[in-house]
């Protein structure tokens, strides 16, 4: 269960570890604390590329250093940008594979929460692994 006090330790994790952002085009660091449902915290930041398209999102690094830990279920994902940016539409098509109850907090770099939604409700017909059952 998502309690405050994790909510709070999931923010103040992402904002600890964005100055690992590798942002060096946008300028726009983005730093993710992925809560698995063991208890343990996965980070992410999004890491740019001289090739644009090759960089990728926070969230995406988070989710995907932790399936590949063996994780696959998530309470909730903290993500902060420098004013509260939300994610993006691939990083909430990733995050929905793997549970659409997953809560996710959208912070700015000073901790103000400014969104918290799960992922049902960002992203609304999530093209799912059951479509692929017909
Ligand atoms: N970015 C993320 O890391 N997560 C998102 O959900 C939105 C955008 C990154 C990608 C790029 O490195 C920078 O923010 C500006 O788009």
């Amino acid at each position: 269960m998502l309690t405050n006090e994790l909510r709070q330790e999931l923010i103040q994790v992402a904002i600890k570890n964005m100055e690992r952002a590798y942002a060096p085009y946008s300028n726009y660091p983005v730093s993710a604390a992925l809560l698995t449902s063991s208890g343990k915290i996965v980070t992410g930041v999004n890491i740019e590329n001289a090739a644009y398209p090759t960089s990728i999102c926070a969230e995406r690094v988070a989710v995907f250093k932790a399936v590949s830990e063996g994780e696959m279920n998530f309470e909730a994902i903290a993500v902060v940008t420098p004013n509260g940016g939300t994610p993006c539409g691939s990083c909430r098509q990733v995050l929905s594979e793997f549970g659409l109850e997953t809560v996710v907090i959208i912070a700015d770099q000073n901790g103000k929460i400014v969104l918290e939604k799960s992922v049902a409700e960002l992203l609304p017909g999530a093209f799912r692994p059951d479509d692929l059952s017909f």
